[in-house]
């Protein structure tokens, strides 16, 4: 059975995808990297989370910085630890010895293969496939959060993990590995207000409780940030495709990461066009797609699904 591995910041959002995915997959193991706090919030984080839930699954820190940039200070949106509004249990375990890179090389090594549940900065996966040069043609398949076909978050059309690392992103997408992309153009339509935290609230159940309280903050932060009625499940979307893949509709495209633009550093430019033709005068064709793009989704099915999950731990 393909060897699944999560690479996460955690962050909200992770953190349910997290449950989700364990609910649902036999999960080989987790990567973490920084981004939407650091790396050592995120590896705290992803341990913390897996306490909770009395999961055993190895977790191993990769990267603190971007390709080339300096170590990212704490993000916005998740609060001082990455994952404000509960307390989390103590993690018992602690990250595997291994850095995260080794570790996605050696998983990608085994006759069973690998494949990977971005939801985060790419830049772990980017840096796996520089340090060896046939690990994407080993890799199975790339399901990831990130980008978007229409508004960013990060700026006006950067999507946040893009964002983080558009060097690392512009070098996942150009691999030739299969990808998954599910867009804020999709995740967005993914969300908890106060009715659905109330109902997870009222599920009962130790994992549920927490979860209510952290998804009370991060609906806070989303309406003072984005004046948002509800917080997004960005990255349970990653999941879906691997659980429940009627839920979310995907199409082919050519996805470019704008690495220079002075307005759209870090977009992703997806071309929906399908121009076949490509002797046209002043039409450019559709370069040949490189990525599978989510278009439309079944939003409160996947929260249902996500609460199911959240609800049996
Ligand atoms: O833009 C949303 C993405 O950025 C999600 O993965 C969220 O966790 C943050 O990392
Ligand atoms: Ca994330």
């Amino acid at each position: 059975m393909t060897n699944i591995i999560i690479d996460c910041d955690p962050g909200h959002d992770d953190a349910a995808a997290i449950l989700y995915a364990a609910h649902n997959l036999n999960i080989t193991a987790i990567t973490t990297v920084y981004g939407n706090n650091s790396l050592q919030a995120s590896t705290q984080n992803a341990l913390a989370v897996l306490e909770l839930a009395k999961l055993r699954i190895p977790v191993f820190a990769g990267e603190d910085r971007p390709l080339c940039g300096n170590e990212r200070l704490p993000g916005d949106l998740h609060g001082k630890s990455g994952l404000d509004g509960a307390v989390l249990p103590e993690p018992s375990a602690a990250p595997q010895p291994e850095n995260g890179i080794d570790a996605l090389i050696e998983y990608s090594l085994s006759d069973e293969g690998c494949g990977i549940i971005a939801l985060g900065p790419l830049t772990n996966i980017a840096r796996a496939m520089q340090l060896d040069s046939s690990f994407a043609g080993r890799m199975k398949w790339i399901s990831l959060m990130g980008g978007s076909t229409t508004v960013g978050n990060s700026t006006a059309v950067a999507e946040f993990n893009i964002h983080c690392d558009p060097e690392a992103a512009d070098i996942v997408f150009r691999s030739g590995v299969p990808i998954k992309m599910v867009g804020l153009n999709v995740t967005r339509q993914v969300g908890v207000g106060e009715a659905e935290i109330a109902a997870l609230r009222a599920m009962g159940g130790t994992a549920a409780s927490v979860f209510a309280d952290l998804f009370d903050f991060y609906l806070e932060r989303s309406r003072s940030i984005f004046g948002l009625t509800h917080a997004s499940l960005h990255d349970p979307c990653a999941v879906v495709p691997l659980v429940k893949p009627e839920l979310i509709t995907y199409r082919d495209a050519h996805v470019a990461i704008e690495l220079i633009g002075e307005h759209t550093r870090a977009m992703t430019v997806c071309d929906l066009r399908n121009v076949r033709l490509d002797n046209l005068q002043t039409i450019t064709a559709s370069r040949k797609s490189n990525a599978d793009v989510a278009v439309e989704v079944r939003g409160s099915d996947i929260v249902r699904h996500v609460f199911e999950a959240i609800g049996a731990f």
